[in-house]
């Protein structure tokens, strides 16, 4: 593979003003996060008949000194485990669907690709993009760096022109998009995986307005809800405590508090059309069964699509 073109963060590209937000990278808070799901892409990857294939997703764990008892072999599973098998597997599922919407995306012709929150996703590597696909990677600046050493240390050559973005979505953070290259009069590919949950209500809406602003007709966008926030009887769970005590993070209380918003309203004002499915409606290519009292119940993924002139009101149920 023959490097189409990458930025590092901090080093060639453009010069951003650093956040006054605490940024402690990928070793807690919010940024663990994005650790966990590459341990899911990590598991998949060594499943037989993996959904996705996630060749880097263990070298990033494994360069993590906080994730050393993490499994790396799903022979290391106990089966029914809430958080390597239920959880890994929604997470292997929601990378599958979502690879699979933004390679649509491009096959209709877009051929700019942005990811929101983008972790540790190494979709920029392994995924078989048009000739002529940038994409973008937003996240913060520590997460970024994190990514970047690893992918430096293997030599990692992307299948796009990569670009990453050092900024806290919670700031102004189209600037230095546009600054990278973005072009708003071309379709954009958006993706928030993992994203909205982390987010105050505000922020949400305030990303989903900018994007709209950078987005021109044809352009998509990916993202995942939930309907509700775990009821304090699941916080209290054992099951729940024995999680985070495993993880090292307690992911209940990295999630927003308070109502979400209706991110699909604000989206359909601006002339976008929007479906909502939840994961189990994609199971059946799957392992994810559900089960009663399912917390992932909760979750949607919402696809959508930007038009001219629309102005319908979607509710979410
Ligand atoms: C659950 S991880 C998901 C990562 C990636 N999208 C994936 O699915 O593998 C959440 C990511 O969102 C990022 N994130 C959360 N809040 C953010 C913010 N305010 N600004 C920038 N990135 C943020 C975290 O740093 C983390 O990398």
């Amino acid at each position: 593979m023959t490097a189409l073109g990458t930025t590092s963060p901090g080093t060639t590209g453009p010069a951003h003003p650093a956040s006054a937000r605490p940024d402690p990278g990928v070793e807690a808070g919010v940024g663990r996060t994005a650790l966990l799901v590459a341990n899911a892409r990590a598991l998949e990857a060594r499943r037989s008949e993996a959904l996705a294939v996630d060749p880097f997703a263990a070298h990033f764990v494994r360069a993590s000194p906080g994730c050393a008892d993490w499994p790396d072999d799903p022979a290391r599973v106990v089966p029914g485990d809430p958080v390597w098998e239920r959880l890994a597997t929604y997470f292997a599922l929601r990378t599958r669907v979502l690879d699979d919407h933004l390679l649509a995306a491009t096959a209709a012709g877009t051929r700019q690709v942005v990811l929101l929150g983008a972790g540790l996703d190494s979709r920029a590597h392994r995924l078989p993009w048009p000739a002529g696909t940038t994409v973008w990677e937003l996240d913060r600046p520590e997460v970024l760096r994190f990514k970047q050493r690893v992918l430096d240390r293997l030599d990692a050559a992307p299948t796009a022109h990569r670009r990453t973005v050092p900024v806290d979505l919670r700031d102004d953070w189209t600037g230095a998009l546009t600054a990278t290259g973005l072009d708003p009069s071309r379709p954009v590919a958006w993706l928030a995986e993992g994203l909205f949950l982390y987010l105050p209500a505000e922020s949400e809406l305030a990303v989903a307005t900018a994007l709209d602003g950078l987005s021109a007709p044809g352009s998509t966008l990916a993202y995942e809800i939930k309907t509700g926030l775990e009821s304090p009887t699941v916080r209290a769970a054992p099951v729940y405590a024995d999680a985070r005590e495993r993880l090292g993070v307690d992911l209940l209380a990295l999630f927003a508090p308070g109502p979400r918003p209706n991110t699909a309203a604000t989206l359909a004002a601006h002339g976008w059309t929007t479906t909502v499915r939840t994961p189990f409606d994609h199971a059946p290519a799957s392992r994810l069964r559900t089960e009663p009292h399912d917390a992932l119940a909760a979750n949607r993924w919402v696809t959508c699509v930007k038009h001219t002139g629309a102005r319908t009101v979607v509710r979410l149920p």
